[in-house]
Formats: structure tokens, sequence, C-alpha cells
């Protein structure tokens, strides 16, 4: 994600986008939902392409990414691009016309490949909304030496709403199979906005009610979705489950695999191998990675736990 509005930069890319959802014009609402339809479409971004795109006309387009430009939003020169707060705030305008998000709260975590924000919907309802920001790093880098191809513009993007695609469709089927992930209310661009939960990291080592039934329900889970939809999360850890001490959510689904996946059965083993070290290290309640596996597989039962 670029790095913008160096002038404010203690507002984040969210925060700069929220900030504006109420000020953009007619006319840069127009020309700046065509600007993204070129830059997905790989077509060049000429005003020309981007008024033919919007069925406006020229001089109103132009006025349109003029006002954009200087709000910051979109980069003018022999062509343009769009900024990382413009598809913030499309994506956010999107969510604000459904009444799903009325105000934006606070920064719920940055993680490597997504911030998380707290909304407040239209009816008083908490929201997470999860932006993904993946190769955000070295776009910033990309967009800092001014060197930015629209080739690597569109890249970002597909990439990005691609990964909020997948995880919305994984956490639909999901829900199919089990209670302990979060519902997906709706996505939009490179986001999701999910049901928000009430848990913390495990990583944190929150204090738990029965560490071992926990481990157990964690457990259950992974096995009620390997077998009831054929997945894996394939990057489980304990930043990726969330618990309130009892209860616990199996979360950050967008890289899953399918159970046919060439290395499905070692992904598995992976992750139930970084849930029980996990369990040992930070609860001394130590299960047998390979009999969870069978567990999971259905060709064992539950193992048995050892404490201490
Ligand atoms: N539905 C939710 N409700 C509450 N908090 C959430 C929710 N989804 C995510 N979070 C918070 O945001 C963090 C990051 O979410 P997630 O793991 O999905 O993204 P990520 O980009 O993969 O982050 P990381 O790189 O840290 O793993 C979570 O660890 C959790 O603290
Ligand atoms: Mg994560």
């Amino acid at each position: 994600m670029p790095a913008l509005r160096p002038s404010a930069s203690t507002l984040s890319s969210t925060e700069v986008a929220a900030s504006l959802i109420m000020h953009l014009k007619p006319e840069e609402w127009q020309a700046l939902r065509a600007l993204e339809r070129c830059t997905l479409g790989k077509a060049t971004t000429s005003a020309e392409s981007i008024a033919k795109v919007s069925g406006q006309p020229l001089d109103r387009v132009v006025f349109g990414l003029s006002e954009l430009n200087k709000r910051r939003l979109v980069g003018s020169g022999r062509t343009y691009e769009m900024y990382g707060p413009a598809v913030d705030l499309l994506a956010l305008k999107f969510y604000a016309d459904k009444d799903y998000a009325h105000a934006l709260g606070k920064l719920i975590a940055k993680g490597k490949e997504s911030d998380v924000y707290e909304v407040l919907s239209g009816k008083g309802d908490l929201y997470a909304l999860k932006l993904f920001r993946l190769g955000r790093t070295s776009f910033r880098d990309v967009a800092r030496k001014r060197h930015a191809s629209p080739r690597q513009l569109n890249t970002w993007l597909d990439v990005n709403y691609e990964a909020a695609r997948r995880e919305f469709n994984a956490l639909t089927r999901l829900r199919e199979a089990t209670k302990n992930v979060p519902v997906a209310v709706a996505t939009n661009r490179h986001t999701v906005l999910l049901e928000e939960l009430p848990g913390v990291r495990l990583a944190t080592r929150p204090e738990l009610v029965d560490a071992e039934d926990v481990l157990r329900r964690v457990v259950e889970t992974v096995r009620d979705v390997y077998q009831g939809q054929g997945m894996i999360n394939g990057d489980l850890s304990e930043y990726n489950i969330l618990t309130d001490g009892e209860r616990v959510w199996l979360i950050d689904w967008p890289q899953w695999v399918g159970r046919d996946h060439p290395n499905a059965r070692e992904l598995m083993a992976r992750d139930l191998g970084a849930v029980a070290r996990f369990f040992a290290r930070g609860y001394g309640v130590a299960a047998d990675r390979d009999e969870l596996v069978r567990f999971v597989a259905g060709t064992g039962p539950f193992p048995q736990l050892r404490t201490g």
C-alpha cells in the first residue's frame, strides 16, 4: 500500500478515507470508479479511457481527477493511478451506502497482511472490517520511488481483491461446518466485513477456564471443517485463534487449501503441530501431533492429554 498524504502522516490510509467520504463531489466519485475499472481491466489509464468507461464528458472527468489528485487520492502524470486511501474510500462508501458502516472505530490489529478496524453500523452493531494489504511493503517502495508501473498497480489491486473474495467465500463455507469461525457479513473490493468476535489472540496467553477443554475445542473445530467441508487452514497457530477463555474461533482463512491439495496432509499436520506446541509451552497441556492428525482425519480417537 503506498504511503500517502505525507503532510498528514498521523492518519492511516483508512482514516484518511473515512474523513473524505462525505466530501467527494459526484464527478469525483464517477471519475474514481471509472479509474478503478480501467486499472482492474488493465486498460491504459489515460483521461480519455477513463472518460469512455464512465460515459462522462472528458472535461468533467479531467476536473474530477484533478480534484482527486489535490486530495492525494489519485496520482496523475501521463497516466492516472489510484492511491491506497482511494481504494479504502470506495470500499467504505460501499458499506456506508448499505448502512453497515456509520462510523470508523479503533484499529483492532495491524497484521502483516491486513489492517482490521472496528466499524459501527447505522443500527449500532459492531463489525470488524479486514482490509487486505498484501504486498504493502514492496508496494510502498514502488510508490516512493515513483516508478510504479500500471502493471504493478493492477497486480496490487487484483491480488488484494482476490484475497478478500477468497476469505469471504471460505468463511461462508466454513460456517456450514462450525460456529467457531467469524460470520462474514459482506465483502467489497479488498475487504471483508466480519462479525466482531469477543475474544483475544491465544498468543497473548489469556487465562483459560480449562486449557484442555480449549485445546479440544480447537482440534474438534479443525476436524469439523476438514470432515464437513474438506478444508484446511494452512496457517493455523496461536495468532489465528481467538478465545474468550472458554470458546474459540479460528480466523484468517484466505490461504486455506482443500483436502485434495498435494500437501494437504502435511499442512494439516503442521497446523496441528503448531497448536500442540503452543498448548504444551503456554499451558502445560501436551498432545501427540500424529494422534491429533488421526483424530481429525477420522481414523483415531481423541488422544490422551498429558498435563504438567
Ligand atoms: N472478526 C474479528 N473480530 C475481532 N478481531 C478480529 C477479527 N478478525 C481479526 N481480528 C483481529 O485482527 C487480527 C488480524 O486478523 P487476521 O489474522 O485475520 O489478519 P492477518 O493480516 O493475517 O494478521 P496477521 O498477519 O497478524 O496474522 C487478529 O489477530 C485479531 O486480533
Ligand atoms: Mg492472522
